[in-house]
């Protein structure tokens, strides 16, 4: 019988850790699979997906940066979450051969805050920077847990309204400009780009004080920009976003295995860079 055949596909992905992490999933739970990493041309996102699942043992994708919004076009079926997001990181091949695009990031975000940090989210006041992709896809896992209220503030104040909006119905949630932020926050997720380029968003540091937690949805070998800033103010926790990468893989693992995988040891197998 032929193995079954899972890849990633993104452009880059040289640096993907996702092989590393399906593979160690795999070892744990005794299943027999393959995982591999294919580099994709900006322009030729369907006729890889295509291709691959022309082989019968091909079950399932992730899709990674830039390709999350497009794939869409390739797909049969969306979950609820992914329509929500208008985004998919994981394509399950259904027994009927149809592509079901699911999104696993936002449920990745919440479960290694409320499981591997401890972390609280209900009747919490959450600060979200960013109105791109990143913040697109975790906003409806986040209000899932019913926080207090979930604020969004962007450089381009109208994408956070325009969020705000989309998201409405699902929690408390609403828009402001960056400039206007003057209060301490509960949680204060940051999901801009901008430590991509070592920077930091134009925010007050009013935002965070000793009882503020941190989570950046990046992560690096040193704390990112935005974690060794909020941390220099005093916060109380800064977690980088190594164990949401962790968690939407194992979601995604689920998904397409019907087994959960442990991730703690994959996070400090991770973590100690091996
Ligand atoms: P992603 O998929 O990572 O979310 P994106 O959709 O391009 O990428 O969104 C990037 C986000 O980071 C946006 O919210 C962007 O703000 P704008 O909407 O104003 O462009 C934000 N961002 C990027 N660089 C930033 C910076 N230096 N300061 C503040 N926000 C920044």
């Amino acid at each position: 019988m032929n193995i079954d055949r899972y890849a990633v596909m993104g452009n880059p992905i040289k640096h993907s850790k996702s092989p590393q992490i399906h593979r160690a999933f795999a070892m744990q739970t005794d299943q027999d699979l393959t995982y591999t990493s294919q580099l994709v041309p900006e322009d030729g996102l369907a006729q890889a997906i295509r291709e691959f699942f022309s082989d019968p043992s091909a079950k399932g994708l992730n899709i990674t940066v830039p390709f999350k919004e497009q794939v869409i076009d390739s797909l049969q079926g969306l979950s609820e979450r992914a329509q929500r997001a208008k985004a998919v990181n994981t394509i399950i091949r259904r027994e009927s051969g149809e592509l079901m695009g699911e999104n696993t990031d936002g449920v990745g975000l919440v479960r290694d805050i409320l499981h591997n940090h401890d972390g609280r989210l209900a009747d919490k006041k959450i600060l979200v920077l960013g109105a791109g992709g990143a913040v697109r896809g975790v906003l409806g896992p986040l209000l899932a847990e019913n926080p207090a209220q979930v604020i969004i503030a962007n450089r381009t104040f109208e994408k956070a309204e325009q969020l705000a909006r989309e998201f409405q119905d699902l929690g408390p949630i609403s828009a402001c400009p960056l400039s206007h932020l003057n209060e301490p926050f509960n949680w204060v997720i940051n999901g801009t780009a901008a430590s991509l380029g070592g920077e930091l968003p134009a925010v007050s540091s009013a935002i965070f004080d000793t009882n503020t937690w941190v989570y950046d949805l990046m992560y690096g070998k040193e704390a990112t920009p935005f974690n060794a800033w909020a941390l220099a103010q005093g916060v109380n926790q800064a977690i980088d976003g190594l164990g949401m990468l962790v968690e939407q893989a194992a979601e995604s693992f689920r998904l397409w295995r019907g087994v959960t995988p442990a991730t703690a040891p994959v996070i400090a197998e991770l973590r100690s860079g091996n």
